[in-house]
Parts: C-alpha cells; structure tokens; sequence
C-alpha cells in the first residue's frame, strides 16, 4: 500500500509537469483527486487492513493526499502567473504617452459679448434677470404707453402668435414675440421691489432681414427706478459702460428722439472709431458714420404712466431706462469687422471659432 502510494505520487509528479493549460491541470485534478480519481480508489482499499496497518498507512495516506494538493495549487498559481505575462506584453499601454486632447468648444460671440455686458453693469449694481420672451401685448406695448392701434407701435414690427390670446387667457391682449426687451419694465416694478437697478437681456425678434438686422437679436435693458434720478445719472452710467466695452477713448452724446415710454428721450451715440468722432479721415468723409458718430440706441427718463403701470406714483419715484441690441453693439467695438450681422447666426465654424 506505502509502495502504491509514493508510485502514486512520483506518476503525479511527471504529469504534473507536462500540463501547460488550465484545462489539462483540472483534468489531471479529477483524474487524480476526484470524487472517483486514482487516490480515492487506492485509499478505499483501507478498510481491509489490519488495524496495526491502519494506524501507520492513514497518516502516510493523508501526508501523500497533502503533497497532491500542494502540487495542484503551485501548478495553478505558476499558470496564472504565466497568462497575465503573456496579457502584460500582448496589451502593453504606455502610460507616458500624451493623452488625446478632447475638442474644446467656445461660447457663441453673442453670448460671450452678454457675459461682458452683464460683468460691466453688474458694477454700477444692475442685476441680470430675464422676463418673457413671448409676453403679452400688455407688457410689449401697452404698459409702455402705448394703446391699441397706436402708430408709434409700428416701429417695432412685431410677430403675434396666431390666437395667442386664446392659449393664454387674460385680461393683457394678445402674444407677441417680444420686439423688445422694455416689456421687462413694468414686470420689474410689478415684482414690488425698490430702488430698482435691472439688467434684462433677452432675445427679442421683429419681422426684418437685411445686413444689419436679424429677424432673432438680443437687447439689453438697463431700468434705475429710484428717488431724485437724473439725466446727469443716466449720462455718467454710459460713460461707464462705453470706455469699459469701447475703450477709454470714446466719447458718448445724448441726442433728443421720442419714445412713448420715456419722456425725455435720447437716442445715444459713440464716437466712431474709425475717424475718431472727427468725421473725416485724410480730408475725405468717413464712410463709416459720415459725421463722427455712431447710434448706439435709446434711453430716456421712464414716463410716469410708465410709472403709473407699474403702481408707482410718479411724484415720489423716477428713472431712467435704456435698450440696445447686443449684436449691434459688439459689431461696432473696434477690430470687430463684421459688415454682416448674419453671419452671427449662420453656424458657420469657420466664422464662430476665431473667437
Ligand atoms: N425699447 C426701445 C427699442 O427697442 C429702446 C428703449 C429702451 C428706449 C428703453 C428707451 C428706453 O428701440
């Protein structure tokens, strides 16, 4: 039996050494240590020795049992030592190597000229909000002093939503497409906050396509509703703002205009970059601005039914107000040269990615 056993052990030895697979060494583990593997079969052969026998056998028998065990779990180990040698140089990764740099996109430049706008007036204290793009006539017009069928309405050349005013029940007319941002006005006042100092920008549309105008643009819209405000106030906040987006040598002016909601009005002009607000450049006319400004857009002193919309007495608070295009305005910073606000929309790369 002790002979049977060691031939047992040193046949298991060589085999061993032949197997090169995970397979063929589970095979050779069944063949041997299995429930019906050679081992077993041997040691039921125990019950008919003498007990003497017994006693000196069935540790030997164990130890022999042990050692195959052994063997088995060294032989695993190497195998899988060797297949992740063979993986380590079949998928080897250099972690040195530089990485692929991911494409990285830019704000559109309207959004980027937004974000400039807002960090300037944000410190004079005008806050951004944003009221409704789609709104009814009410806060587009006739908050803003301007009744139904009222001529002054035709400047703005607006878009209605067809039986908009059936979609949206209420009391304040039909829905437009806001052609400006001044219908944050009289929503600002309502919110019942005071004094008020409002950035509101938006998109705003009008039915209009040519090199300057998009049928989609944006305003911004500055309000300062307060006590004892004045031109001089509403004069010093461009100032600001123009040397801060312009540059510090351009100059602002207030020309008289009408506007139904402000009372006085202004349309506001820069010095033109170009000729430097002289009008003419080697004795020749600018062809720019032709007489050394540039419109920028309008303003006023709020009107007190403005006022009055928004539940205000007139007598107690005033403002100023002033609303522009923010594509308008980055055309016209220096070195822009865009002769062509379209090509701002036309999601045209090769345009958007220079800047
Ligand atoms: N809303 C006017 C426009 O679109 C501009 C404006 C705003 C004028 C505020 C005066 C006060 O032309």
């Amino acid at each position: 039996m002790r002979q049977k056993l060691e031939q047992l052990k040193s046949d298991f030895t060589s085999a061993i050494e032949q197997i090169s697979s995970e397979e063929a060494l589970e095979a050779l583990r069944v063949e041997y240590l299995g429930r019906r593997g050679k081992l077993g079969e041997l040691l039921s052969g125990l019950k008919d020795l003498s007990a003497e026998d017994k006693k000196e056998i069935g540790p030997f028998a164990n130890q022999i049992k042990q050692e195959l065990e052994a063997g088995f779990a060294r032989k695993h180990a190497e195998l899988m030592q060797e297949l992740a040698g063979e993986k380590a140089q079949s998928e080897w990764i250099d972690i040195t190597a530089p990485g692929i740099e991911p494409v990285n996109g830019n704000l559109h430049l309207t959004t980027q000229a937004i974000q400039e706008v807002v960090s300037i007036f944000n410190q004079l204290g005008f806050i951004r909000v944003r009221h409704p793009e789609i709104d009814w006539d009410y806060y587009a017009f006739e908050s803003l002093n301007m009744p139904k069928d009222h001529a002054a309405r035709d400047e703005w050349e607006t878009f209605f939503i067809a039986d908009g005013n059936k979609v949206m029940e209420g009391e304040k007319g039909k829905v437009v497409l806001t052609p400006h941002t001044s219908n944050g006005q009289v929503r600002e006042i309502e919110k019942g906050y005071l004094p008020i100092r409002m950035m509101n920008i938006n998109k705003t549309y009008r039915r209009q396509s040519d090199v300057t105008h998009v049928p989609m643009f944006h305003q911004f819209e500055g309000l300062l509703i307060d006590k004892g405000v004045t031109i001089a106030q509403l004069k010093g906040v461009f100032d600001f703002f123009v040397k801060r987006f312009f540059g510090p040598e351009r100059e602002v002016r207030l020309r008289p205009h009408h506007f139904r909601f402000t009372e006085p009005s202004f349309e506001l002009d820069i010095s033109c970059n170009l000729c430097g607000g002289s009008a003419k450049i080697a004795g020749k006319k600018c062809r720019m601005c032709k007489q050394g400004w540039l419109e920028l857009g309008g303003a006023g002193m709020v009107h007190p039914n403005v006022l009055h919309a928004g539940g205000l007495d007139p007598k107690e608070y005033n403002g100023f107000a002033f609303g522009w295009g923010v594509e308008r305005t980055l055309m016209m910073k220096s070195g822009m040269n865009i002769d062509d606000i379209r090509i701002l929309y036309k999601n045209d790369l090769r345009f958007l990615k220079q800047f």
